[in-house]
């Protein structure tokens, strides 16, 4: 294969991965973007396979390694891929980003150790040029606090393991982000002292301290902030493999790696703007401890409304038009294809119904589109925040389905955690319907006014339970 093909493939690659970012845009154009993404790793793992078997120049061990790897990852990325719940889906993707950014660290090792065998360098004795020691540094920097980042979010997501740093509150202590501000500039100097002198121990302590930072950086960030954490170090991992694009001159590592930093980068962005909050905010962490210890110690006792599957399936069946609201506890009791049931038997009853999706409903960004998709809910029944807000007003009726936060007016309050944060209007429908099994806070750990307004109804109980009820109540 000629190096002229192999660029070329790559290129053809490069193009797929922009489509892929292309279609993932919007529901209706996903599956596409799925199938671009595929085509272009495809090719690109090809690619990369055949020009190993041409540089290896029939040194089989070398390639069996690799083929091993390839089997190995691979599958069982594969099975992860296959077998994982969607509400677990941020820990895999917290995986995955540790795996990319200690794939960082290795290579940016042997290269350090083997600059020839990486075409960095034509003979034993000549040094690694500044500008690979720089790549080098960059990357491996950046893939060891991904690395370490990572497994401190997915310890956080997950919330099953007992070790203190993996429990979801904030781990804060005093002189925390001076001690980060010293590791870092140190980690900085350390970098600079081994591109200046190419000393292995400036290179190895800099690496050490890229793990310790990694740790740091994300044991005072609460688990509410994950989702922002995890998609930062999304974007970190793609910058991690571009830097090691350049040392290895491949392009098609610095082109994906820019397309991952770049889309991680955004991504942060607009999730932190849909929660209103700065993104610095978010990294300097502690969000949510407060929030859950105001609420457990000023609130006084409320009662709320409560009612039957049947009481609400009444409701439902005797309105005009209907807003369904889903949010996280709807995806944890797997009760989207109840309710896509439930909005059919509505329609046929002459009841126009829609579904208002928030942007940071559920724990991942687009989680309620792909759930409902799921469902095969039709996308012209699904309508974003910003087009479906004007007609709570309108709408007879508001069904929360396990969402909280998402329609809290605390948002509207000065002074409150999640102040600013744009929710969805569901307070002024005519009557509320809300769904979850008890009167406990969502993520942001706030008591809900909504629950306790005079047209709401409280159904509790879990969502499919509850939906399944509610639809042989209307047959
Ligand atoms: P939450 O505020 O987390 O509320 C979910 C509610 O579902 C809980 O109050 C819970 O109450 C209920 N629930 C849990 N299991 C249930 C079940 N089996 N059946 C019925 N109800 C159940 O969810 P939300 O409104 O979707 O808001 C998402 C939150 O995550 C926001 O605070 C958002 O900022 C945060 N977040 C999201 C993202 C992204 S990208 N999506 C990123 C970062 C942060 P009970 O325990 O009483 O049942």
């Amino acid at each position: 294969m000629s190096l002229n093909l192999v660029t070329l493939l790559y290129l053809v690659a490069s193009v797929c991965f922009i489509q892929a970012l292309k279609g993932l845009s919007h529901p209706t154009t996903s599956i596409r973007g799925n199938f671009f993404g595929m085509t272009g790793m495809t090719i690109a793992v090809v690619t990369t396979a055949a020009l190993i078997i041409k540089l290896a120049d029939g040194h089989m061990a070398g390639l069996a390694w690799v083929l091993l790897g390839l089997v190995a990852g691979g599958g069982y990325g594969a099975w992860r891929a296959k077998t994982v719940e969607m509400t677990k889906m941020p820990e895999l993707v917290a995986f995955f980003h540790s795996m990319i950014g200690l794939a960082a660290v290795f290579i940016a090792v042997a290269a350090v150790a083997e600059p020839m065998a990486f075409g960095i360098v034509h003979s034993a004795d000549e040094p690694i040029p500044a500008g690979n020691r720089l790549e080098l540094f960059l990357g491996a920097a950046i893939g060891a606090i991904t690395f370490s980042g990572s497994v401190i979010a997915f310890g956080k997501l997950s919330g099953t393991y007992k070790f203190r740093l993996f429990k979801g509150a904030p781990v804060v202590f005093a002189g925390q982000h001076m001690l980060n501000l010293v590791l870092g500039l140190t980690t900085v100097g350390l970098g600079l002292a081994f591109m200046a002198t190419g000393s292995w121990t400036a290179f190895f302590a800099m690496l050490a301290l890229s793990f310790v930072l990694g740790v740091l950086i994300i044991i005072p960030i609460g688990g509410a902030d994950m989702p922002v954490v995890v998609s930062m170090l999304n974007s970190y991992s793609g910058w991690a493999a571009a830097g090691i694009g350049f040392s290895l001159n491949n392009s098609m590592l610095i082109i994906a790696g820019s397309l991952v930093g770049s889309s991680g980068a955004i991504l942060s962005y607009i999730m932190c703007k849909a929660m209103n909050r700065a993104f610095i905010n978010v990294i300097l962490g502690g969000f949510g401890g407060d929030a859950t210890a105001a609420v457990a110690g000023d609130t006084p006792q409320r009662t709320a409304k409560s009612g039957s599957s049947d009481d609400a399936a009444f409701i439902l069946g005797n309105a005009e038009s209907v807003i369904i609201v889903p949010g996280y506890g709807l995806a944890v009791a797997r009760a989207q294809h109840a309710v896509k049931e439930l909005a059919h038997k509505l329609t046929e009853k002459g009841v126009s119904v829609k579904y208002a999706i928030h942007p940071v409903a559920g724990r991942m960004p687009g989680h309620m589109n792909v759930l409902l998709a799921e469902a095969e809910v039709p996308y012209d029944q699904v309508f974003e925040m910003e087009d479906i807000n004007a007609e709570f007003g309108q709408a007879d009726v508001a069904i929360i389905l396990g969402a909280n936060d998402v329609v809290n007016p605390a948002a509207l309050q000065k002074g409150s955690p999640i102040y600013g944060m744009p929710i969805l209007e569901a307070y002024k429908a005519k009557t509320i319907i809300v769904n979850k099994r008890s009167m406990a806070a969502g993520y942001a750990g706030l008591d809900n006014e909504l629950f306790y307004l005079d047209k709401t109804m409280m159904v509790f109980g879990d969502a499919k339970k509850v939906v399944e009820d509610m639809v042989k109540a209307i047959e």
